[in-house]
């Protein structure tokens, strides 16, 4: 295929449809869903047709399981976050056609036919195995329902398809002491029959449509098709013993629903035909359309292999163009995760955030995990924001306009004779907008940014070198001149801007009276008509002060407490040890009559304590959580014979007592009721 000839006349535009067990995080803004909506309103600026498809994946394990542990159906669990998902996708600007969902009636219907289809060519394999079975639920244990202990690490709560205290990949099977999530009972070996899609009939084939035909895909998924199909595909099973998802369409099939990764891509077609149930077939099947797969890595190999295979073994459908999946997105230097809330969710920052949509578009644009993982700070939102958008791009925006407010009454002067600074700034817009175009096409999103950016910095410049301000004393007609130049100059940036930051890119167009905006303007300087009015500016951002980034890393700090204090376990239990030994320490009781901070060591107090026999001096490490004078007053248990020894050059007569909390934490231990000073302990 030549592919330069190759001429497309529309573009089908999928994103991952987010498991509906969970609201949206930054992580899949970054990689999925931010970078399919800028393609998808660069394609519509540039007048072509588009097709933009999201929806929610609503069937799977992790959510009967989230049921079952709030003791809710399935359906209640994806019904609540679908609304979230979709209500939050919305208010950021993720400008989807159409929305859907996997439990649609049109779905169950297209993922049954599409089954059904496949069934009946002979394109499954029908094949026995051994399933671990939990006799009392009785049922077929999902991997996810079986936990046990980890054979890499030891973890006791791994799942039967992952440990996460270490990150192995497991089967079910591989569990040290399997139980049954259900019951908590050992699960025993059972047959069942499933259908396999045999991956390996397609390898030959999917072998030349990637590594051959697809060497312009980005590195990261190239590289990932090749390392799967250099391994040899195996025949994938297509469904599983499960009471949640679409239902097996075959005789006898009683128990068994679809695989989730079946029926989800195939939800891209169902939420098509929902959005264009007379032309859907156009946008699958007719050569003349480009269909693109945005993802995240995880995703690779089900839309660059299974998938594609399922495409080839109906026939009729196209295989992708491309699939620009993304790397992952950290979250202040911390891998980010849903079951321990390490994660910035989309619902709560435009909760806590209200008006800063754009704001988040174009910090996780900036840092998008394009080609490796990248790191979402708050301190970098922060900064990106007040000396980027703030500093840069509304302030350069805002000074042209009230420049032609404060001179011209807002009524754009007219551009007189063009010196070599208005060329020069000229030229350095269209070579910023065309290099934006250019990246636009690579999916290079990040550097297609950072040129829209250039053009606010060359507006900068030209304002600060010609100083318009300067000369309205002397030249009105040159002052003119810079003027409209500048204000073209910020109808570029409306539309530059405007697959990155629709709000403002819709506000500055309303504010410039613009009616319409599209990519052909780009580099035109002849958008605002002299003599038409535009508003009196105002602000497009404004300046996030500390106080608002600093709430939100508090709020990361206190999840990470709590998950420290979640995974906290007592400490095993040292070996017997016989009453002799014990009887070998002397612990008495003591009370503390002085104490001050060891100088030059942060974490010792000196403490000075009645025992009844006179008096002793122990230095203890315990700074951090007393202050001297808590301490005065109180009283202690202490290790009575424990050999001197000198500590900062104060010796220190014994040990006080102290247990340890789950946060590391000391507390001093001590007698719970009146004793005297120098009574033992035992
Ligand atoms: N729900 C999957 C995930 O979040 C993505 C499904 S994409 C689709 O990883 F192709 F199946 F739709
Ligand atoms: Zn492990």
């Amino acid at each position: 295929m030549d592919k330069e000839n190759k001429k497309f006349k529309r573009t089908l535009i999928t994103s991952a449809l987010p498991y509906a067990n969970g609201p949206v995080h930054i992580g899949h803004l970054a990689g999925v869903y931010v970078p399919a909506d800028i393609y998808a309103r660069y394609l519509r600026l540039k007048g072509e047709e588009v097709m933009f498809i999201g929806g929610s994946d609503e069937h799977g394990v992790p959510i009967t399981i989230k049921a079952k542990a709030e003791g809710v159906t399935p359906q209640d669990i994806v019904d609540r976050y679908h609304n979230i998902i979709k209500d939050s996708f919305e208010q950021l600007g993720i400008s989807f056609d159409v929305y859907g969902r996997t439990t649609s009636e049109t779905h169950r219907r297209t993922a049954s036919e599409f089954f059904r289809r496949l069934y009946d060519k002979g394109e499954f394999v029908e094949k026995t195995s051994m399933q671990l079975y939990d006799e009392q639920a009785n049922q077929f244990l999902a991997d996810r329902y079986v936990v046990g202990t980890c054979p890499h690490c030891g973890n006791e709560r791994a799942y039967g398809d992952q440990c996460e205290a270490c990150g192995t990949s497991l089967n079910a099977t591989d569990l040290i002491n399997p139980r049954s999530a259900i019951t908590g009972n050992v699960p025993v070996m059972r047959e069942t029959s499933h259908w396999y899609l045999p991956l390996d009939k397609w390898e030959p084939r999917l072998r030349k449509w990637i590594l051959e035909d697809h060497k312009e895909w980005k590195t990261n998924v190239y590289g990932q098709c090749k390392s799967w199909l250099d391994m040899g595909l195996q025949p994938r099973a297509v469904s599983r013993d499960l009471d949640w998802g679409i239902p097996v369409p075959v005789e006898g099939a009683e128990g068994k629903v679809l695989y989730v990764w079946f029926d989800a891509p195939i939800g891209y077609i169902s939420n098509t035909i929902d959005v264009a149930p007379d032309s859907w077939e156009k946008w699958w099947k007719d050569p003349e359309t480009r269909m693109l797969h945005f993802i995240g890595k995880d995703n690779i190999v089900f839309h660059c292999i299974v998938f594609p295979a399922m495409l080839m073994a109906d026939g009729t459908y196209n295989l992708p163009d491309n699939v620009p999946a993304n790397e992952f997105l950290n979250l202040e230097d911390d891998k980010i995760s849903t079951s321990r809330n390490w994660a910035v969710w989309l619902h709560e920052y435009l909760q806590e955030l209200p008006g800063k949509q754009d704001v988040l578009r174009y910090v996780l644009t900036a840092n998008a995990p394009e080609t490796k993982d990248n790191n979402f700070t708050w301190k970098d939102f922060q900064a990106r924001n007040n000396s980027e958008l703030v500093a840069i791009l509304g302030n350069f925006v805002n000074r042209a306009m009230v420049l032609v407010h404060k001179y011209f009454d807002g009524v754009v002067p007219v551009c007189g004779e063009l010196t070599e600074a208005d060329r020069n700034v000229m030229e350095e817009v269209r070579k910023a907008v065309e290099a934006e175009g250019t990246c636009m096409d690579a999916f290079k999103f990040r550097e297609a940014l950072k040129e829209a950016m250039n053009i606010a910095r060359a507006g900068n410049k030209y304002l600060a070198d010609t100083e318009p301000w300067k000369l309205a004393k002397t030249d009105m007609e040159r002052v003119g001149t810079i003027l409209n130049i500048a204000i073209q100059i910020c109808a570029n940036l409306a539309v530059a801007f405007e697959p990155f930051m629709p709000f403002m890119g819709a506000d500055l167009a309303a504010q410039l009276h613009l009616e319409h905006l599209s990519w052909d303007m780009l580099g035109r300087f002849d958008l605002v008509k002299a003599g038409d009015t535009i508003d009196k500016p105002h602000l497009l951002f404004e300046k996030i002060e500390d106080s608002v980034v600093e709430a939100q890393v508090n709020k990361l700090l206190a999840t990470k407490e709590a998950n420290q204090l979640a995974q906290w376990k007592p400490a095993e239990v040292k070996d017997n040890v016989e009453f002799e030994t014990f009887e070998r320490m002397d612990i008495r009781v003591g009370r503390v009559v002085e104490c001050d901070k060891v100088p030059k060591a942060d974490k010792l107090l000196r403490l000075r304590i009645d025992d009844g026999m006179g008096g002793r001096t122990i230095v203890s490490g315990i700074a951090k959580y007393y202050k001297p004078e808590d301490l005065v007053g109180q009283e202690v248990c202490f290790m009575a014979n424990f050999a001197p020894r000198k500590l900062r050059g104060i010796e220190s007569q014994g040990m006080v007592l102290s247990a340890v909390d789950a946060d590391g934490r000391l507390v001093v231990i001590g007698p719970n009721g009146d004793v005297r000073p120098g009574s033992s302990v035992g």
